[in-house]
């Protein structure tokens, strides 16, 4: 019998929407002969949106995502500084609005280097490491405010939330992917001056370290960490963090293995009470857009840890295989579509 898997697809705003029409042409490719039949519904949603409607994220758009299974998401946002986009406030009201109140405590961001990707490294094959990332908590969650703005005693708060519920969570499922894998996790903080937050990360990974005794635990301060990231990157299996360092850390992780043009990310609700939402890290790349100049493999490898957390590991190790075998053979400049189309050939071969 066939499996209906229900996709909300938000292309967004810059090439979001090239992008993820390449990873949609490939997720169609590679689920073509399977039972799996995916029923996709488009939201316009974004920068785009937002200047013509005035809407960021109505309650009527979360109920409609809501009903599906999965999400994938290209990126939004306009080109920043647009005056107009002013009281947008895109990043908050679109994007952390989803991963919050889709509960995405899980934000899974995996590097790898491919034999031929560009970048500062060049010895690739034992790059390979995933960022377990806090998506809920931290100082992202707008727990804070601003007092005697714009006088010479102004004052501005934004307070980090730590709970040990939204750790352990988070630390557990960054456990059981270490044991899946080369079974060591490094937890990455700043406990010698975050005492209070970090205090309770440290622990809590001790804890939870006590069930795991086939995983080697360490610890990196965040610093030291971006240091290692750049010099020995092969050190890393799981890396688990909290959303702050795990925005930069990945970024900077992306950049060190191929560039951001090759960096996916699954925002996870492993308890599947929510849709999980697939998205490359990058942005909406404003300077690039319309161009057919964006790199679609983010996205398209987005595609590869959708199909995963679908429960469709061999649809998804083919994505990844195709990737890894057009990353290899590419030279010269490419449109967005020329990619989707040599890593579709790549499926089909
Ligand atoms: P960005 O990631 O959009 O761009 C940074 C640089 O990387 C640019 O030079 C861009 O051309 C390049 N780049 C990004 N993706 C690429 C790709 N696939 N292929 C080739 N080059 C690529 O970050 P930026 O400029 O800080 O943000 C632009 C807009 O995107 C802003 O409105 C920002 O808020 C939004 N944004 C949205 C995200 C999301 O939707 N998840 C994440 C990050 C930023
Ligand atoms: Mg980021």
């Amino acid at each position: 019998m066939s499996r209906v898997v229900k996709l909300a697809v938000i292309p967004g705003d810059g090439i979001g929407p090239e992008v993820v029409t390449e990873a949609e042409k490939v997720l169609d490719a590679v689920t073509i002969h399977s039972d799996v039949t995916f029923e996709k519904k488009h939201f316009s949603l974004g920068a785009g949106r937002y200047l013509e409607t005035g809407d960021t994220l109505t309650d009527d758009d979360l109920a409609a995502i809501c009903a599906n299974d999965a999400i994938i998401l290209g990126a939004v946002g306009g080109t920043p500084g647009d005056p107009r986009l002013k009281d947008a406030n895109i990043e908050r009201g679109l994007l952390l609005k989803l991963r919050f109140t889709l509960d995405h405590y899980v934000n899974l961001r995996p590097s790898k280097l491919y034999a031929g990707a560009p970048g500062p490294l060049s010895a690739p094959g034992d790059v390979d490491f995933v960022v377990v990332r806090e998506g809920t908590e931290g100082p992202y969650v707008g727990n804070g405010g601003a007092i005697r703005v714009g006088t010479p005693h102004e004052v501005a708060n934004e307070t980090s939330v730590n709970t040990a519920y939204g750790i352990e969570r988070v630390v557990r499922y960054a456990f059981e992917l270490a044991g899946r894998r080369r079974q060591k996790l490094t937890l990455v903080h700043k406990t010698n001056v975050l005492v209070h937050s970090g205090g309770m990360w440290q622990r809590i990974v001790n804890e939870v370290a006590q069930e795991h005794p086939d995983v080697v635990v360490d610890y990196l301060h965040v610093d030291a960490a971006t240091i290692f990231l750049v010099t020995n990157p092969s050190r890393f299996d799981v890396i688990v963090t909290d959303n702050l360092f795990g925005d930069i850390l990945t970024d900077l992780a992306g950049a060190v293995t191929g560039g951001i043009g090759l960096a996916a990310s699954g925002n996870i609700n492993p308890d599947g009470t929510f849709p999980s939402m697939f998205e490359p890290v990058h942005g909406s790349a404003p300077d690039i857009a319309g161009q057919q100049k964006a790199d679609p493999t983010a996205a398209i490898l987005s595609i590869a840890l959708l199909l995963d957390h679908l429960g469709l590991p061999e649809e998804s190790i083919r994505v990844t295989r195709a990737v890894e075998a057009d990353i290899a053979a590419r030279d010269g400049s490419r449109t967005t579509s020329q990619t989707g189309d040599a890593i579709i050939a790549r499926l089909q071969a």
